[in-house]
């Protein structure tokens, strides 16, 4: 029976069979869930409450219910958390940005921890394992070094501004996207999660955008003008990328724009206006048009620096980019004879930060305009031992013994996979390499523990785990492991 039409009552305690969708019941969540959920139990029933937090008893709504867990939604906090803190943005609860605001810094920290132990242990089988205490953020506000704000006509507003909504012709909002939504967008007036200049930015673009007489792309019917606005703001440097987003070009309205930007922020390093005709919702420069200064900015790692053009990916916290490659060469424990593979290597910038410790370093990647990022990074630096080649992984080191004879048996494995992990093409390739340490680097848990599970079943013991926050106030969990190769397969590699 669905319980959808039937009035809601309050469950304390029910027998998980007892429980429908549309029950309203209170709940006191213990911990939170890989994504960010609040984990509460009604008797033998794990229930998922978004926006809750452990230690709080709350009110909740079951919106979904399956066999052995159901999902609610957060209605009423009846106790505060002993952890909980006042949440610094006026969009806290709605943004698709950020989720823990409310929680305090120390215990978001504890939770990526347990949640990194938990999943490790329930998805790969690994009991008794030492995880690290999660490696802080050395800012937790104004850390991003780069935000995409969205441009749509249909605004988000909580239910009690519900009817004031407008999503007219000439509604145009600027922001980033409501938590759920693909096409409504929270009217942004400043994100704590970049620094303050980049609120003005955001502020003035969306008042020449108004002014312009254009309209806002509707992620729906494909519709519009202005698509998006991404500011860079360089964390060591300070130099400033301003890319104005839209679908076409506009020469009168560049020269305006340009004007305008040069006279309220002269410290715009990079100004720019970039066109696409793309569907999708990233932000990407099909055609980009400079309109004053340079066509990069330069950020800086460690001693190295990198420039970064529109359509770059660089790591987005710098300053904590740098503490998650310190632990990557803790790990790896490189010597001057040995030769390193970074798998999935994006622009370069772990090859070229682990350079100066190894002999060679070879870099794996499928992104054609990361590899150029990575060769240009590595003649900006000048560094000459590090190699890149552009394939997709599962092709590339399909014939590992042509890979080795070019470039070499590789001593130490660095792989940094997207969030769905290894093919198992490559999980194979990688235990055919057989190198004798594998630091592995991780934004997915799940996934994390799904391929060390397979290459620890034989060759490899997993020996450390540091989670590292890259994203306070976020569910996001980077983690770096090492495995070091078992002593009994040594002789064993395989080509
Ligand atoms: C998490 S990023 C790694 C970024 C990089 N290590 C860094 O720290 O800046 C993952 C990278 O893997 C690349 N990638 C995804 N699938 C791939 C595949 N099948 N073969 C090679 N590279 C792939 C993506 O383009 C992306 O650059």
């Amino acid at each position: 029976m669905d319980g959808q039409n039937k009035e809601p009552i309050l469950l304390k305690s029910k027998p998980a069979a007892g429980v429908h969708r549309g029950d309203l019941v209170e709940l006191r969540p213990t911990d939170l869930a890989l994504g960010g959920a609040a984990v509460a139990r009604l008797d033998d029933l794990v229930v998922f409450v978004e926006n809750a937090l452990p230690g709080q008893t709350v009110l909740a709504k079951i919106f979904k219910k399956k066999k052995n867990f159901a999902e609610a939604r957060l209605e009423k906090v009846l106790t505060p958390a002993p952890g909980q803190v006042e949440p610094r943005c006026a969009h806290f609860g709605h943004c698709g940005g950020c989720r823990w605001q409310h929680f305090a810094y120390g215990q978001q920290l504890e939770s990526k921890q347990r949640q990194v132990e938990e999943t490790l242990r329930h998805l790969g089988g690994f009991a008794g394992l030492t995880v690290q205490p999660t490696l802080p953020s050395p800012e937790i506000y104004g850390y991003r070094n780069k935000m995409e704000f969205s441009f749509s006509p249909l605004r988000w507003l909580p239910f009690f501004e519900k009817g004031r909504e407008d999503a007219t012709a000439e509604a145009l909002y600027l922001g980033l996207h409501a938590k759920g939504f693909f096409d409504k967008i929270i009217d942004v007036e400043s994100c704590h999660l970049l620094p303050p200049l980049s609120s003005e930015i955001l502020q003035e673009v969306r008042q020449f955008a108004i002014e312009s007489g254009r309209p806002a792309y509707h992620a729906r019917d494909h519709r519009g003008f202005w698509r998006f606005l991404v500011v860079r703001h360089a964390r060591k440097t300070g130099e400033l990328m301003v890319n104005l987003v839209a679908s076409e070009y506009d020469r009168s309205l560049a020269e305006t724009f340009t004007q305008r930007m040069q006279a309220r922020f002269p410290q715009i390093s990079s100004l720019l206006y970039s066109t696409t005709q793309s569907l999708s919702g990233v932000a990407f420069s099909e055609a980009e048009y400079l309109l004053a200064g340079k066509s990069t900015i330069t950020e800086n790692l460690g001693s190295l620096s990198f420039e970064i053009s529109s359509n770059s990916f660089f790591q987005t916290n710098t300053l904590q980019a740098e503490r998650l490659y310190d632990v990557i060469i803790d790990y790896a424990q490189l010597r001057p004879d040995e030769t390193v593979y970074d798998l999935y290597c994006g622009a370069g910038t772990i090859s070229l930060y682990v350079s100066h410790l190894a002999e060679r370093v070879v870099g794996f990647e499928s992104v054609k305009a990361a590899v150029d990022d990575a060769h240009h990074n590595a003649a900006h630096n000048r560094i000459g031992n590090c190699s890149f080649v552009w394939g997709d992984l599962r092709d590339a080191l399909e014939d590992t013994g042509k890979t080795i004879a070019r470039y070499g048996r590789p001593d130490v494995l660095i792989i940094d996979p997207p969030r769905g992990g290894m093919h198992p093409k490559t999980v194979a390739a990688v235990l055919r390499l057989a190198p004798q340490r594998i630091v592995h680097v991780s934004c997915n848990p799940a996934t994390l523990a799904r391929d060390l599970k397979l290459l620890c079943a034989e060759s490899y013991r997993l020996t450390k785990v540091q989670p590292v926050d890259m994203f306070p106030h976020t569910a996001h969990i980077e983690v770096v492991v090492l495995l070091q190769r078992n002593p009994s397969s040594a002789q064993d590699a395989t080509v």
